[in-house]
C-alpha cells in the first residue's frame, strides 16, 4: 500500500539515479510519478523503458530552472511530493565548466524550492501536512577525509570543487525554506553510487566499456583515493524510505559501508571481465596505467549511515562485491544501451584536468 494515492515529482528522472527511484516507485509502490527532466547529455530515457505505457507514470521535459513551466506542473499534478535529484553531477565537467553547475544546482534548487513553497501554501491544511520535499545531496559537501574517521549528519561543510560547492549551496537553500518558510523538506547526503544505466563517463562504466573493448585503464593519480560505493537499487530504496518516515527539518545520511580505493575498483572491474570475457593472452590488470590528478581530488569519502539505519531501518542490501559483479555482468548483457549513448557522440575521454 506505499503512497497509495500518492503524486510524486522526480526530478532528474532520466539520468543515473532518478531512473532507478522512477523503477522501484513504479515497480514496487503505489505511486503516481511525475518525471521532470531537460534530458540533458546524461539523461538517458531507455533506462525507462520498462515504465512505458504504465498509467501511474507520466514525463514531462522541463529545466527545473524555468519557474513559468514548473508552476505549471504542480497546478495539473497537484503532487504530495517533490524528490529533487535534477543536477548537473559529474565533477570534472565542473572543473571545466562550472557555469551550468551553478544554474541547475542552485538557481534549479531555488526555482524548486520557491513553486513548491507557492504551491504548499495554496493546499488544504491535511494536504501541506502530507508534503515533502526531499532534496538528494552528496557526501562531497563535506569536503575530503584524512585516514580514518566518518562523515556524520554533524560533520561541518567544507566542498573542494565546483560541484560539491554548487551542491552545498543547494542544501543551505532547502534547510533556510523548511527553517524560514515551514516547507517540510528532508536532505540526503549520499556515497558514490553505482550499479546498471550509469553514463558511461563515470569511473566504473567508463572502466567496463574500455575493459571490454582491451583499451588502455586510466587511473587517476596513485590510484589511492578512496570512495565508499552505494549501489544505486539501495539508493533508491533508503530515498523513498526518507520521503515516507523521515523527520521533517533533518539530513540522513547514505552510505553502503563499502570504501574501497579507486586502483582496488578498477582491479575487480578487470578481473570480472576476465572471467565473463576473457580476453587471449593475457589479464585486463595489464591494461591499468597512472595518469596525472584531477585538481582538488578530495583523498577520502567515508559515510557514517547509523543514523538512517536505527531511526529508519534501512540497510544496504549489496555489499561491494556482489553490487560491482552484478554491474559487470549487466554492462556485458545489455551493449545497446551503452553503445547507443556512444554512438551520440560521446567520446568517452577524461576531462577536468584544467591545463
Ligand atoms: N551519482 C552519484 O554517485 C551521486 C552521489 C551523491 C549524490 N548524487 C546526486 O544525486 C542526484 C542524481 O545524480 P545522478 O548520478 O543520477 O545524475 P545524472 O547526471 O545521471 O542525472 C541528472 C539528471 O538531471 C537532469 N537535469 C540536469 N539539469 C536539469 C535541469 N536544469 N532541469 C531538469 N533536469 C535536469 C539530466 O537530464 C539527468 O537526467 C544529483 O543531485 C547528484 O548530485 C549523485
Amino acid at each position: 500500500m506505499r503512497f497509495r494515492g500518492s503524486t510524486i515529482f522526480v526530478t532528474g528522472g532520466a539520468g543515473f539515479i532518478g531512473s532507478a527511484v522512477v523503477r522501484h516507485l513504479i515497480n514496487d509502490t503505489h505511486a503516481r510519478v511525475v518525471n521532470i527532466d531537460k534530458l540533458t547529455y546524461a539523461a538517458n530515457l531507455d533506462s525507462l523503458s520498462s515504465t512505458a505505457g504504465n498509467p501511474h507514470y507520466a514525463f514531462e521535459q522541463a529545466s527545473i530552472c524555468d519557474a513559468d513551466f514548473i508552476r505549471k506542473l504542480f497546478e495539473k499534478y497537484n503532487p504530495d511530493a517533490v524528490m529533487n535529484l535534477a543536477a548537473e553531477s559529474h565533477v570534472d565537467r565542473s572543473i571545466d565548466g562550472p557555469d551550468e553547475f551553478i544554474q541547475t544546482n542552485i538557481v534549479g534548487t531555488f526555482t524548486m524550492l520557491q513553486e513548491s513553497l507557492r504551491y504548499w501554501r495554496s493546499q488544504s491544511p491535511e494536504k501541506r501536512a502530507k508534503f515533502r520535499f526531499l532534496h538528494v545531496s552528496t557526501d562531497e559537501v563535506f569536503g575530503s577525509l584524512g585516514d580514518d574517521g566518518l562523515f556524520t549528519e554533524m560533520t561541518a561543510y567544507a566542498p573542494n570543487s565546483p560541484y560539491s560547492a554548487s551542491k552545498a549551496s543547494s542544501d543551505h537553500l532547502v534547510r533556510a525554506w523548511r527553517e524560514t518558510y515551514d516547507l517540510p523538506t528532508l536532505v540526503t547526503n549520499c556515497s558514490n553510487n553505482y550499479g546498471p544505466y550509469h553514463f558511461p563517463e563515470k569511473l566504473i562504466p567508463h572502466m567496463i566499456i574500455k575493459g571490454l573493448a582491451g583499451d588502455a585503464l586510466p587511473v587517476y593519480g596513485d590510484g589511492k583515493n578512496i570512495r565508499d560505493w552505494l549501489f544505486v537499487e539501495d539508493h533508491a530504496k533508503a530515498l523513498t524510505l526518507v520521503l515516507e518516515r523521515g523527520i521533517v527539518g533533518e539530513s540522513y545520511n547514505v552510505g553502503g559501508r563499502n570504501e574501497r580505493t579507486n586502483l582496488h575498483v578498477v582491479e575487480s572491474i578487470c578481473d570480472l571481465l576476465d572471467e565473463v570475457s576473457p580476453q587471449k593472452g593475457s589479464n585486463r590488470r595489464s591494461l591499468i596505467s597512472f595518469v596525472k590528478d584531477r585538481p582538488g581530488h578530495d583523498r577520502r569519502y567515508a559515510i557514517d549511515a547509523t543514523k538512517l539505519e536505527r531511526e529508519l531501518g534501512w540497510h544496504a542490501e549489496e555489499h561491494f562485491e556482489s553490487g560491482i559483479e552484478k554491474t559487470v555482468h549487466w554492462y556485458v548483457k545489455q551493449r545497446p544501451w551503452w553503445e547507443a549513448i556512444l554512438e551520440r557522440g560521446y567520446a568517452a575521454s577524461r576531462v577536468g584536468l584544467t591545463h
